[in-house]
């Protein structure tokens, strides 16, 4: 019986194990297979990716033809990038964003069907990113279809898309310090992008996103001690799973761009904090109360007592 339960529980290990190490099966795809193998970075090739990035920058659509020799540097630097990425190590592989035939194995055959990035009917094209996007990030493509950046983009360049803010093909989140200095790169006085004051209420509203992500904090400690106390603590709970379900969805929101909106729920999960935490304040200790700051009636009465027994005694 005992032999029996510890191979099963191998059998389920080694099952696991295998299951750990399927999805980086990517091997079999050829646009990673032989994209892994073209030339290394040279310094000639960087300069012109700096040329095409301050293009798109200042909003000129730079062709491939132009920089000929761009296209081959791009095609190997675009993979040590993607090979980084959430992208990568998930097995996103360019197939997904790019189309093409990753089971042929000649550049010819896997690219037939590969739309130029230029070409409107493009996947990768600036307007139609989000919708390739969205196959995969549904949430964040639907709140962004709600924001007016979206309504911009299908009449002008100048609005951003999903990779304006999420480079190819480090498709990083923006951290919060560069979020500021990056907004203010088209809403400035200079610009002209309004509203101006867009940094100013990024930055205000990150600020509260962390203050309430310390609230939430606190209040589940003063759970866990409430708790302890034999207090009952389930609607204190309650309140704070909300609050922090809010702040999980805070990621996807941002791509409302609504930023009165934004605020309204961050208001509510504090709302909710506040609610936490008038059930489970911790109450000033019982031995704090009942430390007198000046002598009690009680003392007073005492002492006058000792001092007439003394007078009483010393009399007799
Ligand atoms: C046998 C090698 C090979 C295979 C397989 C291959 N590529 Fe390429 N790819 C290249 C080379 C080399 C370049 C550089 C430009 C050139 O020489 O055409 C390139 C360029 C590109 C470009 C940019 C230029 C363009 O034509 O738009 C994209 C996008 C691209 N590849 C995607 C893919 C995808 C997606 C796959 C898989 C479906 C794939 N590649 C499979 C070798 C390959
Ligand atoms: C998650 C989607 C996504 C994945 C995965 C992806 N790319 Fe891209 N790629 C894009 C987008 C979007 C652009 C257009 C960027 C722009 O206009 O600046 C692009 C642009 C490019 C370009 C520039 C020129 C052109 O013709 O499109 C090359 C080369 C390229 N990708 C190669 C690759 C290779 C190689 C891989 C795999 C190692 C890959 N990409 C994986 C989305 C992706
Ligand atoms: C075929 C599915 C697929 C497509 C298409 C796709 N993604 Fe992703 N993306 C994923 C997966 C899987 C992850 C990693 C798991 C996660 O974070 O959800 C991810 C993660 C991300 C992340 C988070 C990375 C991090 O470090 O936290 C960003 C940002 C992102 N994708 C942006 C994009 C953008 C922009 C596009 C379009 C150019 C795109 N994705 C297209 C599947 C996809
Ligand atoms: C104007 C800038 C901007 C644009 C455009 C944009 N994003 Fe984001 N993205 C952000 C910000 C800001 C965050 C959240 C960063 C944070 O919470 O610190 C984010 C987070 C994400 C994440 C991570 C979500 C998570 O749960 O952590 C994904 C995935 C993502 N974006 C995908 C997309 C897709 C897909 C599009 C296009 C439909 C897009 N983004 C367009 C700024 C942008
Ligand atoms: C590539 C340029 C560009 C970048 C980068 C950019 N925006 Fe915008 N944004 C626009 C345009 C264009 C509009 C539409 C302005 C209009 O309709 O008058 C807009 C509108 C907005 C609005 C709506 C304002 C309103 O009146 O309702 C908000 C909010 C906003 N952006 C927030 C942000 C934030 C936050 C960032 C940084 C993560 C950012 N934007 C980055 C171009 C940009």
């Amino acid at each position: 019986m005992k032999l029996k339960s510890s191979s099963s529980i191998i059998f389920f290990a080694l099952i696991g194990f295998i299951l750990f190490f399927i999805p980086q099966a990517v091997a079999e795809n050829s646009c990673i297979d032989c994209h892994k193998t073209l030339s290394p970075f040279l310094e000639v090739q960087k300069q012109f990716n700096q040329i095409r990035m301050r293009h798109l920058e200042i909003n000129v659509s730079c062709s491939l033809e132009c920089h000929e020799d761009r296209v081959r540097q791009l095609a190997t630097s675009n993979y040590q990038q993607w090979s980084e990425s959430g992208h990568g190590i998930n097995g996103i592989t360019c197939d997904k964003c790019h189309g093409g035939n990753p089971n042929q194995t000649t550049k010819e055959k896997a690219h037939a069907s590969i739309i130029n990035n230029n070409d409107p009917s493009s996947p990768v094209y600036y307007t139609n990113v989000p919708k390739t996007c969205g196959a995969c990030h549904p949430n964040e493509l639907t709140s962004f279809e709600n924001s007016k950046h979206y309504k911009k983009l299908e009449a002008l360049k100048l609005a951003p898309t999903c990779t304006t803010c999420h480079a190819p093909h480090g498709f990083a989140v923006l951290d919060p310090e560069e979020f500021r200095n990056f907004c203010g790169n088209c809403h400035s006085v200079y610009k002209k992008v309004a509203p101006y004051d867009i940094p100013l209420q990024a930055e205000y509203l990150l600020g509260k996103v962390n203050k309430l992500k310390f609230d939430i904090d606190n209040t589940r400690q003063d759970i866990f001690w409430a708790k302890k106390n034999g207090t009952d603590v389930t609607q204190a709970q309650e309140y704070t799973d909300n609050a922090l379900n809010t702040v999980s969805n805070l990621a996807v929101l941002w791509h409302e761009f609504n930023l009165t909106h934004f605020e309204d729920e961050l208001d509510s999960a504090n709302k909710d904090v506040q609610k936490a935490e008038d059930i489970v304040k911790p109450t000033p200790s019982p031995t704090k109360t009942q430390v007198p700051t000046t002598p009690g009636f009680v003392a007073i009465a005492g002492i006058i007592s000792l001092l007439a027994a003394l007078y009483v005694v010393r009399k007799k």
